[in-house]
């Protein structure tokens, strides 16, 4: 039924015998490649590449061709899901992304419209997919991606990056129905939005909960996790990853989740990891992305003790954040090559 020349990573969530863990990076679509770069200077900015489904299509596939990984990720932003929800973003060259209008009353929120047409409004993204899945011509799966409520709630609260985001957890403990509200707007949306580009063809939806580390274990539960779940839920269509950044505290939770896999940052240890998530799950990380720094061999040598503390069970090699701008693309392909090379039986 398959229609793929490489489905590694559909078969090891699956939990179907496969001979090598499958591997893939966050953040591999732009950032290290200087095939990137080119595309992405020619244009007014990011979001002009976002927007263009021809040539987001092309950078989601350039690291599948150059760095030869088990999986493309579209290359959008999680980002678009607050401006469709009428909060435009600007991503501002060295410092990132900025929100003119931000939301911190009920009159903030009132002021957002209450019906959003996701087909509409972010049809650049499942244009986008069509073009790479066309494009990519099954050589391996795609996977789609949003932002977890909480971490987007952030970003429409603070209004940009923030070391503490104690704005959007002000609201949380001075105003917890407002954070609510809000939360169950984005995870509306969200869940719609995950189903177009699952419907468009992304073969697998990854969850980026970046700032889960930013609460503690019973906030989380209650701003975090309850929507994740909701979103788990409603998305039975595709397996599901749920990365939540920081959130070692909240494993117990995360295993009773209804998603397919678990993504891990490099503060959890992968056999303690295994432990309290339990065999149902595959997990999915977690090389320290500053490990790439190093010189080959320490990376080859690394790779390797990850590969071993997988233990043979279900297993996507990944780094346990975003790959960092400034690594070297030959370091990137020493560790893809090292975990391709290792077989497991
Ligand atoms: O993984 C991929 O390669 C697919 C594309 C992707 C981007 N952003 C492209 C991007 C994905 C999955 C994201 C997710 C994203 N965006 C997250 C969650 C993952 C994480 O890293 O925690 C977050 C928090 C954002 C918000 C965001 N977008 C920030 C903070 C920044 C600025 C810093 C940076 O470079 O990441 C962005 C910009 C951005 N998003 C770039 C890219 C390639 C760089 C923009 C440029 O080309 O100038």
């Amino acid at each position: 039924m398959s229609t793929y020349q490489n489905e590694t990573i559909l078969k090891m969530i699956r939990g179907e015998k496969v001979d090598r863990f499958p591997v893939w990076l966050m953040r591999q679509a732009g950032r290290i490649l200087p095939e990137y770069r080119a595309i992405r200077n020619s244009l007014s900015g990011f979001k002009e590449l976002v927007e263009t489904p021809e040539l987001a299509a092309e950078v989601t596939i350039q690291p599948v061709d150059i760095l030869g990984v088990d999986a493309a990720i579209i290359f959008s932003d999680i980002l678009v899901v607050p401006e469709a929800m009428g909060l435009p973003y600007e991503m501002i060259e060295k410092k990132g992304p900025w929100f003119e209008n931000t939301v911190r009353s009920k009159a903030d929120v009132d002021k957002l419209p209450k019906e959003i047409d996701v087909a509409e409004r972010l049809g650049y993204v499942t244009e986008a997919i069509k073009v790479t899945k066309r494009e990519l011509n099954g050589r391996v799966p795609l996977i789609g991606f949003a932002g977890a409520p909480w971490t987007i709630f952030c970003y429409m609260t603070e209004g940009q990056g923030s070391k503490t985001f104690s704005q959007a957890k002000r609201i949380l403990y001075s105003n917890p129905e407002l954070a609510h509200e809000l939360l169950d707007r984005i995870t509306n949306v969200t869940i719609t939005y995950l189903k177009h580009q699952i419907a468009a063809g992304a073969d697998i939806v990854q969850v980026f909960d970046s700032w889960a580390g930013t609460l503690g274990p019973k906030t989380y539960s209650e701003f975090g996790t309850k929507y994740v779940r909701r979103i788990c839920e409603a998305i039975q269509e595709v397996p599901v990853t749920v990365f939540s950044k920081g959130a070692y505290y909240a494993r117990e939770e995360l295993a009773e989740l209804d998603c397919q896999t678990i993504g891990l940052d490099w503060n959890m240890d992968i056999a303690e990891s295994r432990q309290i998530i339990g065999m149902d799950k595959t997990l999915q990380g977690n090389l320290d992305p500053c490990l790439l720094y190093a010189d080959f061999n320490t990376i080859e040598r690394k790779t390797k003790n990850l590969l071993k503390s997988f233990g043979n069970r279900r297993h996507i090699a990944n780094l346990g954040h975003g790959v960092y701008p400034d690594t070297d693309p030959e370091k990137v392909k020493c560790f893809i090559e090292t975990v391709k090379a290792h077989s497991i039986n």
